[in-house]
């Protein structure tokens, strides 16, 4: 079996070249220079993408859980516009308030995302401070040569007595003298367009920067047309937008992403239990991916840090090489109370609220108030809404799998993806191009290829194609030998273990099936 490598041992460098190598996931526009913040799926990183789409599409719409009370629940799926009538985006409250606060270096011409710039300030308070965003060493290097002083790190945001009083003393990553950092400010993250004709200020619009407005927009299209009641959820999965100041970590954070979101409306009084439900259940659904239970934490925000829209928020945080020793956002889940729905209907004059009947019954057995009853009967659901990103889950399962392999002959690295989510699920090799081998292999591989997708290759040695299939996370390597031709077997290399099984070669399709439903 393979040593799990820590998070922190793993070289991101290493995950990116290897990506583009094995065709995961390759730079935008590469041939013209790329595209900052864009990324393009090769056919591997396509198939693991769809992977991960389809397991979430099956967990959240196809089979969901049980809910907390016992009783199924029910998601419906949608897929909505990517541009909306740009008013959706001022009742969302992302034309007015979705900023990032930005620094600008008039040195540099560098901006830079005021919470991601950290400053070594000396704990004696004398002297300049030296700015940084990645690369915490430059700045190290500047003060060693200063002076040797101690020094204690903060973010722009947290600094000591935080105002613009103190940036004159600072020094700016990039760049040598201090004070050419401007003051905060704000910086909308979507991206425009003019559909139609006319490129006017009138036909400006928007790319979506998430997924779930469509959601909110169409509630009561889905109210009205498929016979629900609350408590009920819709799902979407999609591309969203943002005009991210700094794209990095690879496609952690880009410019064109996607998302897997989910939108729960419930009544107001069971939204804290639904919140509690659905942040255990997604913690739930990425251990299932075979994510390791200590790579995955719970953060909780503090108040401060809440969006716009949201009552209480938890993101479930993973540990990238990147961030190691500390964690980073996968997905949040978020109390967005009634919020979106609220906005929506001032500025749309449409309602959406819900008349809640089952509520009026119990009430009217209750013997309850008329007058009560009907103020109580009709309210606005609350919504609770797990929000993931797909790339995102992609980059987790790439790290995790990533597993480099010193001490293997002929692999430097192997991909540990769990079976059910390997772009590619079995290698079928004839040991040798000849003697009636390759025949036994392309019949085997055409009775598995209708059902899955599995390789067949007879160039190179053998152990050169297991490494291949090594490097891009294939479970199982079938090899068709000299006993496949005298008696029907093949041995099954298994990947992690480098094991080799005998089989009969009609045992080889059930004997996968059973492995990669695992
Ligand atoms: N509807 C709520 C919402 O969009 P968010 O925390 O801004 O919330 C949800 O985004 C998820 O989408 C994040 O947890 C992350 O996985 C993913 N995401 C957000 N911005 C991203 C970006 N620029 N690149 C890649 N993934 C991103």
């Amino acid at each position: 079996m393979l040593t799990p490598v820590p998070p922190a041992d793993k070289s991101m460098e290493e995950i990116v070249s290897l990506c583009k190598r094995r065709g995961f996931v390759y730079p935008a526009s590469e041939i013209y220079g790329g595209i900052r913040g864009f990324w393009d799926y090769g056919p591997l990183g396509t198939a693991l993408k769809n992977n991960i789409r389809d397991w979430w599409w099956h967990q959240m719409v196809d089979c969901p859980p049980i809910g907390p009370d016992g009783d199924p629940v029910n998601i419906l799926g949608l897929d909505s516009a990517i541009i909306q009538n740009p008013k959706a985006w001022e009742a969302s409250g992302h034309v007015g308030g979705f900023n990032d606060p930005m620094v600008d270096c008039k040195e540099s011409k560098g901006r830079y995302r005021e919470d991601h710039v950290s400053v070594l300030v000396p704990t004696d308070g004398q002297g300049l401070s030296y700015a940084f965003v990645d690369d915490r060493s430059a700045a190290e290097k500047k003060i060693k040569r200063d002076a040797k002083r101690s020094v204690e790190e903060y973010t722009l945001t947290e600094l000591p007595a935080i105002d613009v009083a103190a940036y004159p003393s600072i020094v700016a990553p990039e760049v040598k003298t201090a004070g050419t950092l401007t003051e905060p400010r704000a910086f909308n993250l979507m991206l425009d367009t003019y559909p139609g004709p006319i490129r006017d200020e009138d036909a400006k619009a928007y790319l979506r920067p998430e997924t779930a407005q469509g959601i909110f927009l169409n509630y009561k299209n889905v109210l009205d047309t498929m016979r629900v009641k609350l408590p009920f959820g819709i799902a979407q999965i999609g591309k969203s937008f943002r005009n991210e100041v700094t794209p990095r970590n690879f496609i952690f954070r880009s410019r064109e992403f996607e998302q897997m979101e989910m939108e729960w409306f419930c009544p107001p009084e069971e939204a804290l239990k639904w919140y509690d439900f659905w942040k255990h259940e997604r913690m739930k659904w990425w251990r299932s991916l075979g994510v390791a239970e200590s790579n995955l934490i719970f953060r909780d925000h503090a108040d401060d840090e809440l969006a716009h829209y949201s009552k209480a928020c938890v993101d479930v945080e993973y540990l990238y090489p990147f961030t190691a020793p500390n964690y980073g956002e996968l997905e949040g889940v978020a109390h967005r109370g009634e919020f979106d729905l609220t906005q929506h209907t001032t500025h749309s004059k449409t309602k959406l609220d819900y008349f809640d009947q089952d509520l009026q019954v119990r009430l009217q057995k209750e013997g309850v108030d008329k007058d009560e009853i009907k103020k109580r009967s009709r309210y606005t659901p609350n919504v609770i809404e797990p929000a993931s990103g797909l790339t995102r889950a992609v980059l987790v399962l790439l790290c995790e799998a990533f597993t480099p392999t010193p001490d293997r002959k002929g692999s430097d690295y192997v991909m540990q993806f769990k079976p059910k989510f390997a772009p590619v699920k079995a290698g079928i090799f004839p040991v040798v191009n000849k003697d009636g081998m390759p025949e036994i292999a392309q019949k085997l591989f055409r009775e598995l290829r209708e059902t899955m997708p599995v390789e067949t290759d007879v160039k190179q040695s053998i152990g050169k194609r297991y490494a291949r299939m090594d490097e891009i996370g294939t479970p199982f390597c079938i090899a068709v030998d000299g006993d496949s031709v005298t008696h029907q077997t093949v041995t099954v290399r298994d990947r992690d273990t480098t094991e080799q099984v005998t089989i009969g070669l009609d045992k080889v399709k059930a004997y996968l099936n059973e492995k990669l439903d695992a």
